[in-house]
């Protein structure tokens, strides 16, 4: 794409003539925007460029392991890259706390805690880099509608707290699919270029009720398998057809309701968790319906999660459109 690679190169010597022989700091979670930024910047400026990314605990399945791997020292940028494992303290700033926006908060607080930790760390930093894309420049202009229902930790400012003298924005003028282009261009990973939308607070709000270590692997486990399988069916009908299922929802996990119930396993009585799959179309996330995968994909996949992920004994489909129901369970 002749216009991208002209974009990259252009925002390429941009940086460079801004940054001069500065240092630029960047909070990485490895959703397709921060990832973008990373790129473009290492790029330009190598290791004047520090990013920092926090593992949470709230992550899918090994994906604290797939930025490491694109970003980290064994990968194909030149950049300072920092890994804050803080998945037990995030645990245990979350025990016992149930409330949806108490959650939110706490994972939102603890996160700006832990950049500033890093930032103290790395020392006077010039420049403070941000994957904002040109839809965020307007939501937060004109007030989106989810920022108001609920509270958005990723939207509106993180700054404040580190010292720099002044703000860098590469990808402020692009488009979501604009900036999937530039990713593509700079060459990182289409697994991680064409990311479904992933929430800041991560599976966090996707765990109704408190917050465990064991309830992360129940649900990370349950929605990996989810996933593989709808996308196993989405390739399988795409070779066959030539296009994507009409049923390709543009969102879909799966969620951990805090019910347990009472079944049986073999010869024993079983008291487990149920699973939630959650699927929806939408063009604007602020409407959704409920997507019709195919049933014998979701019979596969319950019958995965029963038998591959411990602590499991239901699983249920959300059918519920937005509104009344919100994409997210918390
Ligand atoms: P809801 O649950 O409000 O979600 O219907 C709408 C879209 O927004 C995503 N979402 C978030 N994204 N930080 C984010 O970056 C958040 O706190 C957050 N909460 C919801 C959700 O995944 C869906 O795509």
């Amino acid at each position: 794409d002749w216009k991208m690679d002209a974009f990259v190169e252009h925002t390429i010597r941009e940086i460079r003539e801004k940054v001069g022989d500065g240092k630029v700091l960047l909070a990485l979670s490895g959703g397709v925007d921060s990832s973008v930024a990373a790129g473009l910047l290492s790029r330009a400026i190598g290791k004047q460029l520090t990013c920092v990314f926090v593992d949470h605990g709230l992550l899918r399945k090994d994906e604290g392991d797939e930025v490491e791997g694109v970003f980290g020292p064994n990968g194909q940028f030149d950049l300072n890259f920092i890994r804050v494992n803080a998945q037990q303290r995030y645990y245990d700033k979350l025990a016992g706390v149930t409330e949806p926006e108490a959650k939110r908060k706490i994972i939102g607080e603890e996160f700006i805690r832990i950049f500033e930790e890093e930032a103290k760390k790395i020392g006077a930093v010039d420049f403070l880099a941000q994957g904002t894309i040109y839809p965020d420049v307007v939501e937060s202009g004109l007030g989106g509608e989810s920022a108001v229902i609920k509270s958005h930790h990723n939207v509106g400012g993180l700054p404040d707290f580190v010292d720099f003298k002044e703000i860098i924005e590469p990808l402020r003028d692009l488009f979501k699919d604009e900036v999937r282009k530039a990713g593509l261009e700079l060459g990182i990973p289409e697994r991680l270029v064409f990311r479904q939308p992933f929430p800041g607070p991560g599976l966090g709000i996707r765990i109704i009720g408190e917050v465990t270590a064991e309830k992360v692997r129940i649900v990370q486990d349950a929605d990996f398998i989810y996933r593989e399988e709808v996308d196993n069916a989405a390739a399988e009908y795409k070779k066959e057809h030539g296009e994507e299922p009409s049923w390709m929802p543009n969102q879909y996990f799966a969620a951990l309701t805090n019910m347990r119930s009472v079944g049986v396993m073999g010869d024993f009585r079983t008291y487990d968790y149920a699973v939630a799959l959650r699927a929806v179309k939408t063009i604007d996330f602020m409407t959704a319906e409920s997507a019709e995968i195919p049933y014998a994909v979701l019979n596969k996949v319950m019958n995965r999660i029963i038998n591959e992920v411990k602590g499991v004994n239901r699983v249920f489909y959300d059918l519920t459109s937005k509104p009344p129901g919100t994409i997210e369970f918390e």
